[in-house]
């Protein structure tokens, strides 16, 4: 008898993520047998966790802060985008071998193709470019998901060695720039993203200036908590399309998903209004024309 495939979300902490809840939305609509669950890990438990994985009674799972790296390091193989990124956030086992995958880059890309659909294809034919904020582990995804789609990268950072350093590892599509050049870069600019921390859990905004980006260029921020972040009604108010975090977060999750249950999930309005709830958002607080867009369509991708 072959048991029922388990997958979990693993990190520390993991009680507030939100994968359970997204991927138990998927398996009861899809009426699938199967389970996600949550599997705190602590830091000095993590390589020989990842390293005994067989013994987890798990199939695969995602993998979240602070252990991206480590499972990276404790894979038996991974695919291009977690080598270039150094870290993985799917996990699958096959025959016994942890195959080890990431998807933000590709969540990211899904959600603004959903969201604001041909954002990549506005402005000049050639030279798009876009600026990014910040240079955490969240900037590397987003930085190799940008060059994948042929854009030049602009990169800002409250620390500069960081940027530099993002910027040494990607190679020539991205260019560091201190805050004296903002005005120019966003000026050529045809989406502006966010992966700094900055504005998490209400703090204050980040002081930027949005009035020299072109009238068609896009904005998104990673963070999804608060929805809408400030920078997302800076743009808002400047008649910009906007997209939120939270299309990033419900992307990622779709190739996992199809890996361990065997089906391609979809990202509907059900699952977003799902999680906005658990959120404590009983409606949609993104009511501009993006948001309305995605409450008439159900696309998967
Ligand atoms: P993650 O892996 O989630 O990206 P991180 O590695 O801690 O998290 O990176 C957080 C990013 O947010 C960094 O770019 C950080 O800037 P520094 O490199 O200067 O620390 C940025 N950040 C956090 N708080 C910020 C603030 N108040 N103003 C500007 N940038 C901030």
């Amino acid at each position: 008898m072959t048991s029922e495939p388990r997958a979990a979300v693993i990190g520390w902490p993991v009680e507030h993520s939100r994968s359970p809840l997204i991927h138990g939305h998927w398996l009861k609509t899809l009426n699938l047998a199967g389970s996600y669950e949550r599997r705190a890990v602590a830091p000095d438990a993590a390589e020989s966790f990842f390293r005994s994985f067989a013994e987890s009674g798990l199939i695969g799972g995602n993998v979240t802060i602070p252990h991206k790296e480590t499972a990276f390091s404790c894979c038996d193989e991974v695919d291009e985008t977690a080598r270039a990124l150094g870290a993985v956030n799917t996990l699958v086992l096959e025959n016994g071998r942890l195959l080890g995958s990431n998807t933000d880059g590709l969540g990211f890309l899904n959600s603004l193709d959903h969201s604001a659909p041909n954002w990549d294809k506005s402005g000049e034919k050639d030279g798009k470019s876009a600026v990014v904020l910040g240079a955490g582990g969240a900037a590397r995804a987003i930085i190799w998901a940008l060059l994948a789609r042929g854009l030049t990268v602009h990169l800002f950072n409250r620390t500069r060695a960081r940027a530099d350093a993002l910027a040494d590892h990607f190679g020539s599509g991205v260019h560091v720039h201190g805050p004296e050049e903002m005005a120019a870069m966003l000026e050529g600019a045809s989406l502006l993203v966010n992966t700094t921390s900055a504005s998490m859990g209400g703090n204050p905004a980040l002081d930027i200036d949005l009035s020299p980006l072109p009238g068609n260029a896009v904005v998104t921020d990673i963070v999804y908590s608060p929805l809408m972040t400030p920078l997302l009604l800076l743009a808002r108010a400047r008649g910009l399309v906007s997209v939120d975090g939270l299309g990033m977060l419900l992307h990622q999750a779709v190739p996992g998903f199809e890996l361990w249950f065997k089906r391609r999930p979809q990202v509907t309005r059900e699952l977003r209004r799902l999680v906005l709830a658990d959120m404590g958002l009983a409606q949609d607080p993104s009511t501009d024309p993006i948001a309305a867009r995605e409450d008439t369509r159900e696309v998967g991708q």
